[in-house]
């Protein structure tokens, strides 16, 4: 196969997409179902067996796997083959209690550099490329993930990891890549190295951002395509799931990822009742992988909240932008609030950089926020006052909350090296 040439199912008829979805998800069931011990008990319990699997709507006959059940049988207790046809692990840190452990054969590898490569493939790359992967290698499955993408799309790639971000600056500068795969919030950590070493980030070689394994709203996107002169997509995945490349933005639309449905089938849930909701209603994301052996996951519940879209650049369906995980929701004097809707507010003022840390207070016996963000330097320290009241008064009009705000000189608040932190609970220490 041409490597740069799209593979036949990305455009294949919906119909098409849908027969070989019920084929792979039968298998699956069977897999998990007979292969799982935790799978075994989990249908058994529910009293559903994967007979009863015919058509797609019959998946919600079938139990949720959940986070828990990954921490309770930790390290190995969900891997479906014997351990000798594992090839690698991959665990996340896990802010909370155990960290979680997922475990691959040769084949889910190999699906996952097809993926990935297909990612990449969808931002417009190719052999030509050459890419510089900033994504901590390691436990965490960015670094590694999108490094065998990279080499499976035959294009070069340089595996600086995450952190350094001086060296990152200077590779980036002799190596001239032109491509970068990195988390949104360190890219910008990147581009004031950039712009403090060599005058500019905007002149740089890259072309093509592939930015994720965190929140960013279409603001940041903006910000960083201006700074850095390029065009910033999303690519999504967690885990559970298998990594990076579960789903990516394509070029030509620039319109949320799309999910890569022949190999990780999505539904929506109403996170309260569990039940299905419509494509285009918001709500959990959960999924199902239909072609992974090492760890399947049935109907795995991400917590990450968005919405199912109609395929536009391919016949699979979209996803909306992360609004948030679920377990990142602040409720302030009773309104929901995501920590994207503050960094939407942020970045419409042209004076304040993206730098964020949102703090949860306590006042009295309520819970209110207080928001320090960073104004650029060439403004003046007057400003710091009019942009905090400006800040202050956007959120109470768009997000509907009263909050604090302070604004500092910049570089004053810690920079990511890859997943920023934005949230910080401080109601128990006050
Ligand atoms: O973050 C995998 C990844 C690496 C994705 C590199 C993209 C790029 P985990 O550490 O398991 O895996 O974290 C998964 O990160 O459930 C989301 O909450 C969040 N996340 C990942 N990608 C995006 C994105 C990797 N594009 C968790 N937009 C997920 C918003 C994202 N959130």
């Amino acid at each position: 196969m041409n490597k740069n040439a799209m593979e036949h199912i990305e455009t294949a008829s919906v119909d098409e997409l849908r027969q070989l979805q019920v084929e792979r998800l039968k298998k699956t069931l069977n897999h998990a179902y007979h292969n799982s011990t935790v799978y075994k008990r989990k249908f058994d319990e529910a009293g559903v067996h994967p007979d009863d699997f015919k058509h797609l709507e019959d998946l919600a006959k079938f139990p949720f796997t959940t986070k828990k059940d990954l921490r309770d049988n930790y390290p190995f207790g969900m891997f479906a083959v014997p351990q000798e046809q594992i090839v690698r692990v991959h665990a996340s840190s896990g802010t909370t209690g155990q960290p979680t452990v997922v475990g691959y054969t040769q084949h889910d590898i190999n699906i996952w550099s097809d993926v990935v490569a297909r990612s990449l493939r969808a931002a417009g790359l190719s052999s030509k490329d050459t890419i510089q992967v900033s994504y901590g290698y390691g436990l965490f499955t960015g670094g590694l993930g999108a490094h065998y993408g990279v080499e499976r799309l035959g294009a070069t790639v340089i595996p600086m990891s995450g952190g350094q971000t001086d060296k990152q600056a200077q590779l980036i500068h002799d190596f001239k890549p032109t491509a970068l795969m990195v988390t949104p919030s360190y890219c910008l950590n990147i581009i004031e190295a950039l712009e403090k070493k060599f005058g500019s980030a905007k002149d740089c070689s890259i072309k093509t951002g592939v930015f994720g394994a965190e929140p960013w709203t279409n603001e940041m996107r903006k910000e960083i395509e201006t700074r850095l002169g390029i065009d910033a997509l999303d690519i999504y995945g967690l885990s559970e799931v298998m990594g990076p490349g579960v789903a990516m933005e394509c070029l030509e639309s620039k319109d949320g990822p799309t999910i890569w449905e022949d190999h990780f089938y999505p539904e929506i849930i109403n996170p309260e009742t569990g039940e299905v909701v419509q494509d285009g209603e918001l709500g959990e994301l959960v999924f199902t992988t239909i072609t992974k052996e090492g760890m399947p996951v049935i109907r795995y519940r991400t917590r990450d909240l968005t919405r199912l879209l109609p395929g536009t650049s391919r016949t699979m369906r979209r996803m909306d932008k992360i609004v948030g995980r679920s377990d990142d929701m602040m409720i302030i004097r009773g309104v929901n609030v995501f920590p994207s809707q503050i960094e939407e507010q942020i970045l419409q003022i042209p004076q304040l950089i993206a730098n964020y840390q949102i703090h949860i207070c306590k006042q009295g016996h309520l819970d209110t926020l207080h928001i320090r963000t960073e104004m650029r330097q060439d403004s003046s320290p007057q400003l710091a006052t009019q942009l905090a009241n400006q800040l202050k008064s956007q959120i109470k009009t768009m997000v509907g909350i009263s909050v604090s705000v302070e604004v500092l000189n910049e570089g004053s608040l810690p920079r990511s090296e890859g997943k920023a932190q934005r949230v910080f609970d401080i109601r128990q220490s006050a």
